[in-house]
């Protein structure tokens, strides 16, 4: 098991190039379950998470080729459909196969996910739209099984806008007989990436990026190339660090119209950022100023950008109240932050941070993947040495984070630890 060890302090400088969304990823490649023909996936980050689906791939029979950051993918025929417990309960995206497998091999039997860090996660949403879809659904010995001849279209409601489960019933419907109606669908852009994919390969998809998609279903999906959107979640987190250091750093491949609500919370947080089409240039002339912000679903502030923004706001002058409203307890980073030095309240599902604090370096532990990027940024703004534990988390969804800091101008390295932390 590896730890993150930084000497914080540097001041952070230069470019750094984001690399491909993994959860743009994630969706894509599961989606190449839905038809045969060659993908030919780009710009794929090489993380712990995309790995995993590549081995899940692996399992059901699909031929899976990474070289570098392209993958190449048939999935001619399958051998299985099963997602086995091992490989979900390291990954809840792993649930991304349920609706591709049943839609185009008439069953599917995933495991179903179990709790998680940031509270209780269900899937009730994503099964009970496969069963509008006509999908019979049984949930035994812990995982979920799931058949159809084939599909229908119907109109769906969505209670909550839910991101993975509005791309399984995308790709689901993608090759149900008749029209499907989302509403109340989720919005990210990684949504809208998926279902460009899916319409290169001769999906019907309207609206999507909107709250009602209309997907008309076809026959069969044919392979096809596609570049996966830059991470608008690791390019806050480099401005975010950025930001607490003082520094000047500019993302570039990225998308700033996608990080617009992260952008407008640094500006007001005191950053000069200056965007062009394809890149993020960020300046911190002044003190940090706290303000507050309120996760939503997009466009609205990204709930995985809330932890690295607690440690932002730590430094800033001023009481910030961070209130989080996407998941019920997504704050396993403050008691960390807390031993940096942040003066933190939890209330309900609300933060009250009181800023103008110095963090100081301390040995802290990683509790999820987002929780993990708020205590580099943490640390990287700290005095002395701050020691990240249990970076598995880390690398699920950060691509080379070291390297790339390091680049910048951290002093932050990789040691493996032989300690065994409980
Ligand atoms: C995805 C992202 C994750 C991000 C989250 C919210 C991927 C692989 N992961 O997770 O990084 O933090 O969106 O932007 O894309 N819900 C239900 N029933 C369901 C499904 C969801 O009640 O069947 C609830 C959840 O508990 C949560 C809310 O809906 O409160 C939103 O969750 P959802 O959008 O589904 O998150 P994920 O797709 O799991």
């Amino acid at each position: 098991m590896d730890e993150i060890l930084i000497n914080g302090g540097n001041r952070l400088a230069g470019e750094v190039r984001i690399s491909g969304a993994k959860n743009s990823a994630l969706p894509i490649l599961a989606s190449t379950i839905l038809g045969g023909g060659d993908c030919v996936i780009t710009n794929v980050p090489r993380v712990v998470d995309v790995l995993t689906m590549g081995k899940l791939l692996g399992i059901l029979g699909v031929n899976v080729l990474h070289e570098g950051n392209r993958a190449v993918i048939q999935a001619e025929v399958i051998a299985s459909t099963e997602a086995p417990y091992d490989l979900v309960k390291t990954m809840r995206a792993s649930v991304l196969v349920l609706g591709p497998l049943v839609a185009r091999w008439g069953e599917a039997k995933v495991s179903l996910p179990g709790g998680c860090a940031i509270g209780s996660r269900p899937v009730n949403l994503h099964l009970a739209g496969l069963e509008k879809l006509g999908a019979d659904i049984s949930i035994e010995h812990g995982y979920i099984t799931a058949k159809a001849k084939r599909l229908r279209g119907a109109r769906i409601y969505c209670d909550t806008p839910t991101v993975t489960g509005t791309e399984n019933l995308m790709m689901a419907a993608s090759l149900a007989e008749g029209v499907t109606m989302l509403e109340n669908a989720a919005k990210e852009p990684e949504i809208v990436d998926l279902a460009e994919f899916l319409v290169k390969r001769g999906a019907r998809i309207h609206g999507a990026g909107t709250d009602a998609i209309t997907i008309e279903g076809v026959r069969e999906l044919h392979g096809g190339d596609h570049e996966v959107i830059p991470d608008r979640i690791e390019a806050g987190t480099y401005l975010a660090a950025g930001a607490m250091t003082h520094g000047d750093v500019t993302t570039t491949h990225c998308r700033p119209t996608h990080l617009e609500a992260v952008l407008m919370k640094l500006r007001e947080a005191g950053a000069h950022v200056q965007e062009g089409k394809d890149w993020v240039c960020l300046t911190m002339p002044d003190k940090l100023r706290g303000t507050d912000m309120r996760t939503l679903p997009f466009p609205g502030f990204p709930t995985d950008m809330q932890a690295q923004m607690v440690a932002l706001m730590s430094l800033a002058e001023g009481t910030s109240v961070i209130t989080e409203t996407v998941f019920e307890s997504r704050f396993m980073h403050v008691e960390e932050l807390r031993r940096m030095g942040a003066d933190i309240r939890v209330e309900g599902n609300r933060l009250m941070v009181t800023g103008g604090k110095k963090l100081t370096g301390a040995p802290v532990m990683a509790s999820d993947l987002r929780a993990s990027a708020s205590l580099i940024v943490a640390g990287l703004a700290a005095e002395g040495v701050t020691q990240v534990q249990r970076v598995y988390h880390l690398d699920r969804g950060y691509e080379r984070i070291e390297e790339k800091l390091g680049a910048l101008g951290a002093d932050i390295r990789r040691r493996p630890t032989t300690m065994k932390v409980h």
